[in-house]
């Protein structure tokens, strides 16, 4: 008995049986032979019947209370048994945008990661890669053999709940920090995948709208921030979304699936449907998609088989099918590499790791008459205020919700977090700051009553200001305004202490209309569970500021290519099965088409409150003499840190195209971290991305570079780019 609780102390839950059986002989286990031909092995000792057990899971398990759990399943997201005779094991997966989802459900801990985006504003391969191989990492000691995380829809809709989990408004940018991390993730023999294939870069409506959009504009935004993370992460899965594309439900979409997925990208996984997102067997199965999930819709279990024995399917589509499944398996190394659960993850350097991601992924967006860093050793009193600053930093909710250890900081109950709960993670800001300056005397106010926060703010040298907002999977956000009261909370604060510095807890933008009234405004986004201790190392500089924004942050709604959120005032009607649910509508991409983010802004000559690839750090840095590749492959340029500290500077890249185009704004092509000490000077060579230079030719149905004159711009952010030089392509 002591033996059972002292394993549930430290979070070890029975381990699902392993179905792995005597393998030897089977020559599919040769792990010298291509992941194809093993894969191509094992489908021919295949039954019908096992095929058809590959391509559908068996139900939402563990997300809908009430639904059975498989004896073998995880109690993750989703469950596929595999073929015990053959050797072929289950396949478990987990939802882990941000971190493991629901480990707490089973006793366990995972680590809580800054959101996505947040992690985007390092602009950091590297980083991206740490953060999916704890992702991997932890995954695997729970038992888990894949990840569903890999959210790259492009930030379109700054209200958009989900923006937390993606990775900004870029293609390039997004496309591969996702692409690292899957890569991370599958270094730890974990499958990764990426989500949601295609446009639903809104939760309004996402059952039911249709993302409206020409084919150049797909290509050439969200659809190639998609060809990008595959290229670089190899992912095993792409999951289709919810919504329609262009009238077709994206799970039986033959253009996106076959046409430019398989076909033109080249992915070789499966294609899994959103849980619940499938909505037939004949037509999903011939435009693509390979895998029903959860799989208790019944498209691709018995029917999908009566569709084979009728010849509606034929067989060597479910071959197909089978073969994307098993040759993922193979190639990411799930089957030479067996998950062996009963590990504990090990949450303190879970906690490092993600400390060390959210110090590059802070961003300062404000800092004036020098008010940081803060200087530990003169500093005497400071007042913390709002935002459960005195016990934790915000998480986003949804799917993406990782599980607070000890509960909700903010809101202690039993039992895990809700849908659509506020959770706030046990990483205190009050204790990290007390720890940095232990002279000076800190003090918290909770923010609720705004004399009383002013109170505190007037006796303390310095007012920092915690304001958040709060996101959700299946709700956008009406405005683009804090909740409540907290513009009214920072501005009172702001006439009451003129040193007042304000740290935004968000998912996305927001607008800030006191921006001219604080001295100092940071985004942290949500965190992490390293959260308050990067803060206060950047607050203190211990570290420097590096991140840089991965998304413009508007003045207002006014300037979005939709001020409001589209169908968001739609009356609910009565759905199908009687619940209530907005009438199917159109969402118009046409309207910004690929000018996603700052390049609408630059293309309707737009001054957002802060734009896309800006941040500002503790030094300052000169650019100097790019010259560009006679073929445009390469820009070098040198960057100058003219300041009085060491620090990482983020080199950006712009193109603009020849006029043919028919484009009048800049296109990221190009990045790179570069570390500098005080005086130093690096010259840097940075590849450019050949898509990304490039325009989607209906004619040719293929991205082409055209001729011409190619602008290529370098500097510190999408609105400042001092240098300036051209190559040309010969017709
Ligand atoms: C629906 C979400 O859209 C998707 O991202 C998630 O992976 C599944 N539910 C499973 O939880």
């Amino acid at each position: 008995m002591l033996a059972v609780s002292a394993c549930l102390a430290f979070g070890v839950s029975a381990a699902p049986a392993s179905n792995q059986a005597d393998v030897s002989g089977q020559p599919w286990m040769n792990a010298s032979l291509s992941p194809d031909r093993r894969a191509d092995l094992v489908i021919k000792q295949m039954t019908l019947d096992e095929k058809i057990q590959l391509v559908h899971g068996t139900g939402w398990g563990v997300l809908t209370p009430g639904s059975p759990i498989p004896e073998r399943s995880n109690f993750g997201a989703g469950y596929v048994p595999g073929i015990e005779r053959l050797g072929i094991p289950d396949i478990n997966l987990a939802d882990s945008a941000v971190g493991v989802r629901m480990a707490a459900y089973q006793s366990r801990y995972a680590t809580l990661l800054p959101s996505t985006l947040g992690a985007a504003s390092s602009w950091d391969p590297e980083a991206a890669f740490l953060y999916g191989s704890v992702i991997g990492r932890e995954l695997r000691a729970q038992g888990f053999n894949m990840s569903i995380g890999g959210g790259v829809d492009l930030m379109r809709e700054p209200r958009n709940g989900r923006n937390f989990e993606y990775a900004g408004e870029d293609p390039l940018l997004a496309g591969t920090m996702t692409g690292y991390l899957i890569k991370g993730v599958q270094s730890q023999h974990v499958m990764g995948d990426i989500k949601h294939y295609a446009f639903n870069d809104q939760e309004t409506g996402r059952m039911v709208y249709s993302a409206e959009i020409d084919k150049r504009a797909a290509r050439e935004s969200d659809l190639l921030a998609f060809q990008i993370g595959i290229d670089i992460g190899h992912p095993a899965g792409v999951m289709c979304a919810y919504n329609r594309v262009n009238g077709v439900y994206s799970c039986e979409n033959p253009w996106l699936l076959t046409d430019v997925l398989k076909d033109d990208f080249g992915f070789k996984g499966w294609v899994l449907s959103d849980w619940s997102g499938t909505h037939s067997t004949v037509e999903a199965a011939l435009a693509g998609l390979d895998m029903e999930m959860p799989g208790d819709d019944g498209y691709f279990g018995k029917a999908l088989k009566q569709a084979v024995l009728d010849g509606k399917v034929p067989e060597s589509r479910l071959d197909d099918m089978v073969h994307r499944i098993l040759r993922s398996m193979f190639a990411v190394g799930v089957i030479d590499h067996p998950v062996m659960p009963r590990r504990v993850v090990n949450p303190f350097r879970g906690r490092r790791d993600a400390r060390r991601i959210a110090e590059k992924s802070i961003v300062l967006l404000k800092n004036e008459k020098q008010l940081l860093p803060l200087d530990a050793s003169s500093i005497q009193s400071i007042a913390l205020i709002g935002s459960h600053a005195d016990v934790g930093v915000l998480s986003g909710g949804g799917s993406a919700q990782v599980d607070a250890p000890g509960g909700n900081a903010a809101d202690p109950h039993a039992g895990g977090a809700g849908w659509g709960e506020t959770v706030y993670f046990p990483s205190s800001p009050l204790r990290s700051i007390r720890k940095h300056a232990p002279e000076a005397t800190v003090t918290f106010d909770a923010g609720t009553d705004i004399a009383a926060a002013v109170a505190s703010a007037k006796k303390a040298q310095v007012a920092i200001v915690f304001v958040n907002q709060p996101m959700y999977e299946s709700k956008d956000r009406s405005t683009l305004s804090l909740p409540g009261k907290q513009n009214a909370l920072v501005s009172a604060v702001a006439k009451a202490n003129p040193h007042t510095l304000v740290v935004l807890e968000t998912g996305g933008p927001v607008t800030m209309p006191w921006a001219n009234r604080v001295e100092g405004i940071i985004e942290a986004w949500y965190p992490g569970i390293g959260g308050a201790q990067a803060l206060a190392n950047l607050l203190f500089g211990k570290v420097n500021f590096s991140a840089k924004l991965p998304a413009t942050f508007p003045r207002d709604e006014s300037q979005l290519p939709h001020p409001q959120v589209t169908g968001i005032d739609l009356p609910m009607v009565e759905g199908k099965d009687g619940s209530k649910m907005r009438p199917p509508f159109e969402v118009d991409y046409n309207k910004a088409g690929a000018r996603v983010g700052y390049k609408w802004f630059e293309s309707k000559g737009l001054e957002p409150l802060f734009p896309f690839g800006f941040g500002l750090s503790y030094t300052s840095y000169a650019y100097s003499d790019l010259s560009v590749d006679a073929d445009g492959g390469s820009a070098t340029l040198t960057v100058k840190n003219t300041g009085q500290r060491a620090g990482t500077e983020i080199a950006e890249v712009y193109a603009v195209l020849p006029k043919a185009s028919g484009e009048d704004y800049k296109r990221l092509v190009g990045f790179q971290r570069v570390t500098l000490d005080p005086g130093q000077s690096k010259t840097v060579t940075i590849a450019l991305n050949k898509l990304c230079l490039s325009i989607y030719d209906a004619k040719k149905d293929a991205m082409v570079h055209i001729p011409g004159i190619y602008t290529v711009y370098a500097g510190p952010s999408s609105a400042k780019t001092p240098l300036k030089a051209t190559f040309a392509i010969k017709p």
